[in-house]
Order: C-alpha cells, then structure tokens, then sequence
C-alpha cells in the first residue's frame, strides 16, 4: 500500500496550481496517492489564503480538528500565505503541525517533510526557474503560473508580504509548459500572475524583453490549445496595446476580471492601485466597445478606512456603468504587515456591512437582468464537469456557466448550445451542433 495524501486548498487560482505542485512532487518523488478520505491519509496538508482575517481564525480549529480524526502517525504540513505570514507561531500553537511551508517554498515540499517541525518561509527565495514534476487535477485545462509574488503595495494587501517580489517566469519555460499540456490534451490554458498584465517588467536572471501582450500572442500559437484565459491583470496596466490583442485574438477567451476595489479616486489613491475612477471606467467602456460580448468580473473591497457615504456611491456609480457580469466583493478586513491597518479612520463593522449588502442587493438585480438577456443566444461551449441530475457543465468563451443534459462523451468537447433556461449562478440549454 503506497502512502496518502490529503490535500485541503483554500483561496485563490494561484494557490490551486501551487497545491498541483505540492502534489506532484509528492506524488513522483515519494510516492504518494491522493486520497479525499482524511481518515486514511498518511500526510495531511492545508494551503492557506491569509488575504483576509476569517479564514485564517479558521486555520487553528481546523486543524485542531485533523488532529484529532487522522491516523496515529499522520503528519500535518501548514503550507501556503498564512504559512508565510506566522511561521513558526502555527507551531507553537499547534506543536502537533510536523513543519511549515510558505507560499513562496513551494518547491521545497520534499525537503520540509523529512525535517521534523521544519519551517520554510523565505520570501526572498527565488522559484521562478524551478522544474515542478507534472500533476493537472483536470485534463480539460491547464494553469500555468507566469510570475511569482506581487510588487505592487496596495495598502490593504498581505501578499506582497507572504509571495514576495514579484518575478516573471522565463517564456520559454512558459510556452514547454503549455506545450506540454497541449499534448496531454488540454485545449485551455489558464496563466496565473498576481498582476499578469506586468509580465516581463523583472526577471531573475538574463534580459528578456518581453511584456504579457507577446507573452499572449506566442501561447496563442501552440497547436492544440484552443482558450487562453489568465488572471488576475491590473486595470493600470491595461494599455491599448494590450486591450486589442485581447479583443482580436480569437485564441483569448472574451471574459476579463478587472479588479476595482473602489469606485472613489480618493480610496483608490489611499489604497495605492494607480488608478482613478476615470481611467477605470475609461478601460471598461473602450473594452465593451470592442467586444461587445465581453464578461467583466471584479474585487470590490467596502469600508476600506476613511470610506464615506460618497466614496462609497462612486462605488455603486462605476457598478451601475460596468454592469459587471460578476462580482467578488468584501468587507475590508485590516490584515497585519499592511498600512492600512493602521490607518486612523477605520469604518465600523454596521456601516460596512450595510454597504455590502447594498451592493450585493443591487448586483443581484442586475444579474437577474444579465441572464435573461441570454436566453434564446446560442454559445460555443468546452464541456469539463459532470453534475448532478444528468448535466455535463462548461464555460462559454466568455465565462457563463452552462449546462446541458448529457453524458461522459462531451467531457473536453466543445459544443454550440442554445440557452433555454437562464439563471443568475448558470445557463440551461440544448446543445445544437
Ligand atoms: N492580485 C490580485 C489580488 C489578490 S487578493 C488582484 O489584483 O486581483 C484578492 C482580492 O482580495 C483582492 O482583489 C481584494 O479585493 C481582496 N482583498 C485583499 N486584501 C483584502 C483585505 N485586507 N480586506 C478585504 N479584501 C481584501
Ligand atoms: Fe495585492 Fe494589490 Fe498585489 S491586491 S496581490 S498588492 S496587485
């Protein structure tokens, strides 16, 4: 019997791929097997997100909880940004964790496993050139990471404290990856970045010059790889240039997250993201000028500290205008080793939760609105999950969920379904050819 690994991974698309690391190496390097059965796993791992408070409040219970349900010699590995951020704290208080791996020593799982209570956190450790062994945990898509860390210093941010400076990963090593996925099957290419769209601006070593539009243009070319979809870019850098590959290169999917966090140029400049109101919505208008299709997905932070009553309308100003086909948003949540932690003007908890509620109400409405729209369109849709009921589920090119009644044999097929039933979370429909 071959040893077992659970794996339990929290937050965001970057966290996903380096949990595909963690189990590749464990898988071609010792041996491991994946199991979901935390009863019967030899190795217990959980990839943290530390972006906001709650989930790592959750970190301890939840490990307090592993503890007790796993096997007798069962190890426990912390790994990922609240990895980073406490270190060895989460062996103090929880001396039962067998070692520590930050979000950037992803590569040094086999070494922290056989070095009890090991805690591996440098955030100045370079990955950008190390050869991962291969795991995807879907065969229909691939994520690839394109640069490691993040320099900008938005002030309500923890990640450029947990992932480090940021540094482009050579394109070579990029296009192989696809390639390589291409091969396997993968028709989706899926490039992860904290700020993707700053591609090429700093890499460890030689003098590529290259930006994320060129980067786009050459992955675009493999043979086999029908989507490209990336995340997340920065509204700052969304130059024109950049914007008209996007719209005419039919190998990029129409779906853009462009993460906003305020609406109020005031916010936006406490916050540090570069922007203004303006620009941003400047940006959204010339891209829904250009594909008219497009899906624009965004972040939005409330209560960022001196947020008022009007900061907060130029917020709901730039929904109503966008329209968003879908949001992530959030309570600001004051996170350690940030500046605006410490800011004087906090917003209290009702007031932010108020708003949010707001924003979520009058998002909903419009969702509501979205979806009805698309009834009767038809999509060309890359079939990658199976439901519940009979479905098989997809994606649109330009990110609407959409599900048919079917089997296994549309699993990796792309399909033109018609929509009949429109719902806000996903789209029914027939397929027609
Ligand atoms: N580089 C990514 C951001 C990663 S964090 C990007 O630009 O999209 C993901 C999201 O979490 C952010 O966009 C932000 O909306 C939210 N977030 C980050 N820090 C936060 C905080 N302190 N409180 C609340 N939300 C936060
Ligand atoms: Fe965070 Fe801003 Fe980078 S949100 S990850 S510091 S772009």
């Amino acid at each position: 019997m071959g040893k077992k690994l659970y794996i339990e991974t929290l937050g965001c698309a970057m966290n996903v791929r380096d949990s595909e690391h963690i189990i590749a190496e464990l898988k071609t390097k010792e041996s491991y097997d994946l199991t979901e059965d935390i009863n019967e796993a030899d190795l217990i791992l959980i990839n943290t997100c530390s972006v906001r408070e709650k989930p790592v409040h959750k970190l301890f219970s939840e490990i307090g909880h592993f503890n007790k349900i796993k096997k007798k010699d069962a190890k426990i590995g912390v790994c990922g940004c609240t990895a980073s951020h406490l270190g060895e704290e989460i062996i103090k208080r929880a001396p039962y964790v067998s070692f520590v791996l930050g979000a950037r020593n992803v590569s040094k799982i086999t070494e922290v496993l056989h070095k009890e209570k090991a805690v591996e956190i440098d955030i100045d450790y370079d990955e950008s050139t190390y050869a991962f062994s291969d795991f995807r945990s879907s065969p229909y898509k691939a994520y690839i990471n394109i640069s490691i860390g993040c320099d900008k210093q938005c002030t309500f941010c923890i990640v450029p404290s947990t992932r480090g400076e940021e540094i482009s990963i050579p394109s070579e090593l990029i296009i192989n990856e696809a390639r390589r996925a291409a091969q396997s099957g993968a028709k989706e290419i899926f490039l992860l970045g904290q700020n993707v769209n700053n591609y090429g601006r700093r890499f460890s070593s030689g003098d590529e010059k290259i930006n994320f539009t060129e980067l786009l243009r050459r992955v675009s070319q493999i043979e086999g790889i029908e989507r490209i979809r990336f995340t997340s870019p920065h509204p700052l850098h969304m130059d024109d240039e950049f914007l008209e590959e996007f719209a005419s290169n039919p190998k990029i999917c129409k779906s853009m997250h462009m993460p906003l966090q305020s609406g109020s140029t005031e916010i936006l400049r406490r916050m540090k993201r570069g922007y203004t109101k303006e620009w941003f919505l400047n940006r959204a208008f010339k891209l829904r000028e250009m594909v008219p299709d497009v899906h624009i997905s965004t972040d939005i932070i409330v209560g960022f500290p001196g947020e008022n009553d009007k900061d907060f309308e130029d917020t709901l100003d730039v929904v109503k205008k966008v329209k968003f086909e879908q949001i992530f948003s959030f309570k600001y949540s004051p996170r350690p080793l940030t500046p605006a932690k410490d800011y004087e003007d906090q917003v209290p908890q009702e007031i932010a939760s108020e708003r949010l509620s707001l924003l979520q109400e009058m998002h909903k409405e419009m969702l509501d609105d979205i979806a009805k729209k698309q009834k009767g369109k038809v999509f060309n849709v890359y079939f990658e999950e199976l439901k519940p009921g009979g479905y098989v589920a997809g994606r649109s090119d330009n990110n609407f969920i959409i599900k048919v009644k079917g089997s296994e044999e549309l699993l990796g097929e792309f399909r033109d379904v018609k929509i009949t039933k429109p719902g806000r979370l996903s789209l029914e429909g027939e397929v027609i050819a």
